[in-house]
């Protein structure tokens, strides 16, 4: 990072980072300040230049979050191609590490995700800087910072089993930036919350901005920037890629200090998007009504997929039951207002118990799943509810599956009664730690909670801008869905690859077979896409 005023160096160094000072951060990405190193990938030695925490807006918020680590294969300074790609063409995969809504720090080729708290810079390059030698300042988003139980033990000695997205976009070729953000628990040293709604979204659209800002002296097309993400990473991705350079965001990049460039991305890659809020308790009821035992997470508040998952069993109470019944009538009414239809032009509808077109729409996409993986070999056959008749998945007992997925939140899963989950608190505010965002969680309310900004809501669900006027919505996407994932319904994705396909983007929409709540499980797959858009 570029520090052009010692002063507020020093006052970051100390953790205090707020004082008044005219000082700026530069935009200037410097091409000087890397470490060389060597990872292996799938056998294969891959030397890359590492340039790490660079704070990519003028003024940041909060040093610990709004940095980007960008990677560079070492061919590209020898003038060298990676198969078709060239210093100059070569695609930058922009992976997201957010988790749960929680801040998150750049993912590292070290571990692949973001670095522990404590761990300090890891950049050993030339530092011309003191201040980037300086410990993370004493922020809160500790809970995301606690390394999860068995990861850290790892840092360091990526797996050889399982590399991750960014060593294999490396060893393939690509250009890696990936970006930090704040997020719903970041605090400035006074605690005012920082990282509330829209912060993570107007972080990653600074992080673009900065990629194109810097495009000429950078490696790698910053026209061709592809978003990855898993979950409320995924969901981030999604809106990233639906709402490019929409003005809504302007005032809040701006407030930052962001690049004045364009904040559109070329592709986006979402794994189970933890998306669509205002909607999600709906489709989750809508999925799971009559299922009233749960296995849910035992910590509330604080959900984050790279967490180890310990499940609590449970039974809905009555009135769970009754509130699960209510949400799950507001859901029909819902998808029938969106007008989407399926690839051969049939209208995706629902009736007021919620059966008819969309509900076998999103069926199909179970047992193609289901058939997939027949034909990779799986066996299925310890999976009664499943029909197979001379190598062919024909049918899926639908109710049973679902009982065989289960039941992992309660209603409302996303905007909760008593303000528990952590989407309340995504949009919370400087001041106050959790709200609702939804009119039935207001009106539901058991713990005094006020109602969001519904400005905000929208700002946050990419469903309201895909390819609306004054909008960049990018053509390419990916989306996975695992079908044994219950932290959102299967609605969720579907809606939205359905709304982007029919609004006439590409879209690569699936559900992978038996995966619960998770991403990058199929690099393979997912860099194959990758290459084949930006060819
Ligand atoms: C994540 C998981 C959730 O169940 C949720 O509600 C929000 C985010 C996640 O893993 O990022």
């Amino acid at each position: 990072p570029i520090l052009t005023c010692s002063l507020m160096s020093l006052s970051f160094a100390t953790g205090s980072a707020s004082a008044a000072t005219n000082s700026e951060y530069s935009l200037k990405f410097n091409a000087t300040n890397y470490t060389t190193k060597t990872i292996t990938v799938d056998g294969q030695s891959v030397t890359y230049r590492a340039y790490e925490n660079i704070v990519y807006v003028k003024n940041p918020v909060d040093i610990n979050y709004e940095t980007m680590n960008v990677y560079v294969p070492e061919e590209y300074f020898q003038g060298k191609s990676i198969g078709s790609y060239t210093a100059d063409t070569a695609p930058i995969f922009f992976p997201n590490q957010v988790g749960g809504y929680m801040p998150a720090q750049p993912g590292s080729t070290e571990t692949g995700k973001g670095m522990g708290m404590g761990a300090g810079p890891q950049n050993g390059a030339p530092k011309t800087d003191k201040e980037s030698e300086a410990a993370p300042g004493a922020d809160t988003g500790t809970e995301l910072n606690k390394p999860a139980a068995g990861k850290d033990e790892n840092a360091g000695t990526p797996s050889s089993e399982s590399p991750s997205a960014i060593a294999v976009a490396l060893s393939k070729g690509y250009v890696v930036a990936s970006p930090g953000a704040r997020g719903r628990t970041t605090k400035d040293e006074k605690g005012v919350y920082t990282g509330k709604a829209p912060a993570a979204i107007v972080d990653l659209k600074a992080a673009v901005r900065y990629l194109r800002f810097n495009d000429d002296i950078m490696p790698g097309d910053a026209e061709k920037i592809i978003s990855n993400g898993t979950s409320a990473g995924g969901a981030l991705s999604a809106l990233l890629g639906a709402t490019g350079n929409n003005a809504e965001y302007e005032p809040y990049l701006e407030a930052i200090g962001a690049a004045d460039e364009r904040d559109d991305v070329f592709a986006v890659s979402a794994y189970t998007p933890i998306t669509n809020l205002d909607n999600a308790d709906a489709a989750y009821e809508w999925q799971f009504n009559g299922i009233n035992t749960y296995e849910k997470l035992d910590f509330s508040g604080n959900t984050d997929f790279n967490m180890e998952r310990t499940l609590v069993e449970g039974t809905l109470t009555e009135n769970q039951i009754q509130v699960s019944n209510e949400l799950e009538a507001m859901f029909p009414e819902y998808v029938n207002s969106l007008g989407l239809t399926n690839t051969d032009g049939t209208a995706l509808k629902m009736d007021a118990d919620g059966n008819g077109t969309f509900k076998d729409y999103i069926k199909a996409f179970v047992i193609a799943s289901a058939q997939k993986a027949l034909k990779s070999g799986t066996d299925l056959s310890d999976k009664t509810w499943i029909t197979i008749e001379n190598g062919t998945v024909t049918d899926i007992d639908y109710d049973q599956y679902l009982a065989y997925l289960g039941r992992m939140k309660l209603p409302g899963a996303f905007d909760g009664l008593d303000l528990s989950n952590g989407e309340n608190d995504l949009f919370g505010t400087a001041n106050v730690a959790a709200q609702h965002f939804t009119q039935f969680g207001l009106e539901h309310d058991t713990a005094g909670g006020t109602l969001a900004d519904q400005n905000l809501v929208k700002m946050m669900n990419p469903m309201n801008y895909i390819s609306t006027e004054g909008t960049t919505t990018t053509n390419n996407w990916r989306i996975r869905m695992g079908t044994k994932d219950s932290d959102t319904s299967l609605a969720v994705s579907t809606i939205l690859a359905t709304e982007l396909e029919n609004k006439g983007s590409n879209v690569d929409f699936a559900m992978a077979w038996d995966i619960p709540h998770s991403g990058d499980y199929d690099l393979d797959e997912l860099f194959a896409w990758a290459d084949k858009v930006s060819a």
